[in-house]
């Protein structure tokens, strides 16, 4: 791992409610350093260090989980009714603790529809899909709940077994065609990474509430798979345009294209100096496929 200041204290516990794919990676990451990581899931699981927590049917961890937590990250996105499943079940127990640290993971969605132009922490969100509307409101229940929060902002996360390769292997790609339209993105890596950097600096740098953690180069959709396609020596499919292509789409799927943004990085990497390791998809995917 590089960027660290220095390590990590080894005492610190950490519990990641809602250890999915980002999850995984950072109670794997954090465990490396020394640290203790207990994760959840909705259901039961052979992992010694898992527990779970399901606010769907109202199981909550045991006390004993929360012995000696001094760190939380929530992964775990809004409820139907958009609402917190960790605050809805979780908040007083979390009020007693002595805790040092929150981390939520929300999304750039937050943001809206900027028509292609870059956004920044301090942009007013504007969202305009009702999903985000819904985590706007988790973030405003996270920051007025009163625990030591800090909230990252992600755009489309993809890492090793998540990415557009396995869309290609399992013939799920869409090579779509939309004029001007770009996306987001960051590898998982550099969520994880960058919160561990933000943490083991946290004394030395300025504190800020909500950080976004993008890669440096939005781009097309289409430039992403025509790389993965060279770097699998194989030939791209000829793209459809996003006129003839919607019909096809699930309302999901067509939801995502109705935004056009840039998500800007530079509180990240400018003011707090973390240097991504994955600078853009053609690094990150290079990554992926070594682990396909
Ligand atoms: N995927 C993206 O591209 C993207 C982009 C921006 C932001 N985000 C947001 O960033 C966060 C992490 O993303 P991810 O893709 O790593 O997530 P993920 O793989 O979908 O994992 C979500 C986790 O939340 C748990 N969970 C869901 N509903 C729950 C509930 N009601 N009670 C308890 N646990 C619940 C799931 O439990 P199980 O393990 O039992 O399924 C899972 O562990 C999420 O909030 C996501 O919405 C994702």
């Amino acid at each position: 791992m590089k960027n660290f200041a220095s390590s990590l204290n080894k005492k610190n516990k950490f519990l990641i409610l809602g250890c999915g794919f980002s999850g995984n990676f950072f109670a794997k990451t954090i465990r490396h350093l020394g640290c203790t990581a207990l994760t959840s899931s909705r259901s039961e699981n052979n992992d010694p260090n898992n527990f779970v927590f399901n606010s769907e049917n109202g199981i909550i961890p045991n006390k004993k989980i929360f012995n000696g937590v001094t760190h939380i990250l929530s992964c775990i996105p809004p409820d139907k009714n958009g609402k917190d499943p960790v605050l809805g079940s979780l908040k007083n127990k979390l009020k007693n603790l002595s805790l040092e640290w929150i981390g939520y993971l929300s999304t750039t969605g937050v943001y809206g529809n900027t028509g292609g132009d870059w956004v920044s922490e301090s942009d007013a969100p504007n969202p305009c899909q009702k999903r985000s509307q819904k985590r706007l409101n988790c973030e405003k229940e996270w920051i007025e709940s009163g625990l030591p929060v800090q909230i990252f902002r992600l755009p489309g996360i993809y890492g090793p077994g998540r990415s557009t390769f396995e869309a290609i292997k399992n013939q799920k790609v869409r090579v779509i065609a939309k004029k001007n339209q770009v996306f987001s993105r960051i590898h998982v890596a550099d969520i994880t990474n960058a919160i561990i950097y933000l943490l083991q600096n946290k004394d030395s740098l300025e504190f800020h509430q909500i950080i976004n953690i993008a890669d440096d180069e939005p781009c097309s959709q289409i430039e992403v798979i025509k790389y993965c396609y060279e770097l699998l020596n194989q030939k791209m499919p000829k793209p459809i345009l996003f006129e003839d292509a919607k019909k096809d789409l699930s309302p999901i799927a067509q939801s995502f294209w109705i935004e056009n943004r840039r998500v800007s990085n530079k509180l990240l990497c400018e003011k707090l100096g973390y240097e991504l390791i994955y600078k853009s998809y053609k690094e990150g995917l290079r990554n992926c496929l070594l682990n396909i």
